[in-house]
């Protein structure tokens, strides 16, 4: 048989370490795409993925490429290298043979190139060591090639050195590919089987799926099934990335392409399902282990009119991004809206952005939060989601949350940095091991709360950015927990109220009161706002009210009246306050939610 002549492959690293860059080397040096439609960071279709530098989702492009007197064809798929994205990693690989493993050399080993290296290592994918950036002064090209080698257990001299920028060694780099990952398997006479690995909506074409053909072929027009969704269509059109969609008349085992289903109902198409010829019975391939989210937060819109859209944001994010769950949920102060689960605080705010940009949205989002676990006094466990779900009774019940495992990755001078920050979280250290004479993995297990609290930034901050992390979740732990609420002007306000570790109410509470105070405007009366824990208040600030000179319009010197008129303000503003009823603006919870 005539040789198929593919290779799939993705290229994994730490954030920032050239992904996106290797692969604009790569379209530019396979001509794929011209030199006067270049632009940096090609891959990263989205305007935000490219204003704050970071790859958000995955892009397959299909390159090719003349290697002597043989034509291969290359499928690149461009994956996030963000701990919170390490699902879509996990999808993009499942699609390849291999992966070109890429370290910046001015920065060395990162938490996330371990990670990833294990996600790759699960796929029993090929591996390609690289050292990126080696253009740069800085650069400890040596030190990080000998820190691989050991990762990897090859020698030195395996370890390809790149610079992705200026485009060195980026052709050896190619040759090295097409040499070592292996040739998807061939097995195009079986009956098809074809993996949706991603999905974008179509108005026209309905849903796209991404798919990996992994036996048989497909002909444009054919009549196809999902084979989870039990839903029978047509394979509009077929074809394969460009990185645009490039229609064709068929697809292959081994190849990387999509196929247009038709299909409207966005939720009918999962990634991870398989497509397979209509009326062929088939084995479904293994797919994908969905995320459970661990963080939730509340959304929603500042214009109550926009509940439905807000839906339809939701329900086209959640279609290339599985992770993403949602409820509805109502709240007095802020209307209809939902609860929705994420991977981590940078998903939070990624998928905000999303549905602030591409769907116009003006959105409120709460504090997130982690999942917690009540279990009653006859053993039954119940997930509890946020405050809102807190027993009326609290006694007799445990409460669980989540902890993790927390890798660090630091050089050696911010080793007691690092320690301090963690003895003020609720965190237990656990071992320290060399990657290098310079630099350390520190290991530690954490309760969640404390990594979405922030964490990350800490860790950069206190280490100058030359530290990174990775985190992966445990099990549930009985935790000292307590509900907090906030009263303003006497009534609580459910929006605010928090589940916070026991040992730091007063300080939370402190911080949410003054946060409070800054963002209300005064009102006609004075407005107490108090943090409160089982009915006890401890931490209190008061808005004082807003003064209007009601003695302006008297001329001269009439003490007496003027007398009069104040103690009428003052009975007038008291009668207030007892009724008062504060309305809170959607921007106070927008400016507390957001600290
Ligand atoms: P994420 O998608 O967010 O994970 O980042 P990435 O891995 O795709 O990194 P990206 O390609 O965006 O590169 C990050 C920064 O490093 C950019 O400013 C690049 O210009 C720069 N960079 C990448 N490769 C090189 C290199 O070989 N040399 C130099 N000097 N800079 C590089």
């Amino acid at each position: 048989m005539k040789k198929l002549n593919i290779r799939n492959f993705s290229i994994i690293s730490h954030i920032n370490h050239g992904k996106s860059t290797l692969s604009d080397r790569f379209l530019e040096l396979t001509g794929t795409v011209p030199k006067d439609k270049m632009k940096p960071q090609y891959l990263d279709m989205m305007d935000l993925e490219r204003e704050r530098g970071i790859t958000i989702r995955m892009q397959p492009v299909r390159m090719e490429w003349q290697e002597e007197d043989e034509r291969f064809i290359l499928n690149l798929v461009d994956t996030p290298g963000h701990v919170d994205f390490s699902y879509e990693v996990s999808r993009s690989l499942a699609a390849t043979e291999g992966a070109i493993l890429l370290v910046d050399a001015t920065q060395g080993i990162q938490a996330q190139t371990l990670a990833n290296l294990e996600l790759a290592r699960k796929q029993g994918l090929t591996i390609i060591p690289v050292v990126n950036k080696i253009d740069l002064e800085q650069a400890r090209v040596e030190e990080t090639a000998e820190e691989m080698a050991n990762l990897l257990n090859v020698k030195k001299e395996e370890i390809i050195k790149i610079s992705a920028k200026t485009g060195f060694n980026v052709d050896l780099l190619l040759k090295e590919i097409i040499k070592k990952i292996p040739e998807p398997q061939q097995e195009k006479d079986k009956p098809l089987k074809a993996l949706i690995f991603d999905s974008e909506y179509n108005p026209y074409k309905g849903v796209i799926a991404y798919v990996r053909i992994i036996e048989g072929k497909i002909k444009k027009g054919e009549k196809i099934s999902l084979l989870a969704a039990g839903i029978e269509t047509e394979a509009k059109e077929i074809g394969y990335f460009k990185p645009e969609l490039f229609p064709t008349d068929s697809l292959f085992a081994g190849e990387i392409g999509y196929i247009a289903t038709g299909i409207k109902e966005i939720s009918k198409v999962r990634v991870g399902d398989t497509i397979s010829q209509k009326g062929v019975k088939v084995e479904p391939l293994p797919g994908y282990q969905e995320p459970q989210p661990m963080i939730f937060a509340s959304l929603y819109p500042v214009n109550p009119d926009d509940f439905d859209f807000l839906k339809k944001g939701l329900l086209q994010l959640r279609l290339n991004d599985p992770s993403l769950t949602f409820e509805p949920e109502t709240k007095e102060a802020l209307g209809r809206g939902f609860k929705c689960g994420f991977l981590g605080s940078l998903h939070v705010e990624i998928v905000s952005e999303r549905l602030r940009r591409e769907f116009g949205l003006d959105l409120i989002i709460s504090s997130p939060s982690v999942i917690y676990k009540i279990v009653d006094d006859k053993g039954k466990e119940k997930d509890l989601y946020g405050a809102s779900d807190w027993p009326e009774s609290a006694s007799n019940i445990v409460i669980k949350e989540p902890w993790a495992l927390l890798e660090i990755i630091t050089p050696i001078r911010y080793i007691g940095r690092i320690l301090d920050l963690l003895k003020t979280m609720r965190s237990n250290y656990l071992e320290t091991n060399y990657i290098s004479q310079e630099r350390v993995i520190l290991n530690y297990e954490i309760a969640l709360s404390e990594i979405i609290d922030n964490l990350y930034d800490k860790i950069k901050n206190v280490s100058q950015g030359y530290a990174s992390m990775d985190y992966k979740v445990m099990e549930f732990r009985e935790a000292d927990l307590v509900k907090m609420d906030i009263l303003i002007a006497g009534k609580r306000e459910s929006a605010f109220s928090k589940i916070v570790p026991k040992s730091k109410i007063y300080e939370e509470g402190r911080k949410l009161v003054e946060k409070i105070k800054e963002n209300l405007p005064p009102q006609q009366f004075a407005v107490p706002i108090q943090a409160a824990v089982g009915g006890k208040i401890i931490a209190r600030e008061t808005i004082k009210a807003r003064r209007k000179d009601v003695t302006a319009p008297l001329y001269g010197g009439d003490v007496t009246r003027k007398k009069k008129l104040l103690e009428k303000q003052k009975r007038g503003k008291k009668e207030l306050a007892k009724k008062g009823k504060v309305r809170i603006p959607s921007k106070v919870f927008l400016a507390v939610f957001r600290s």
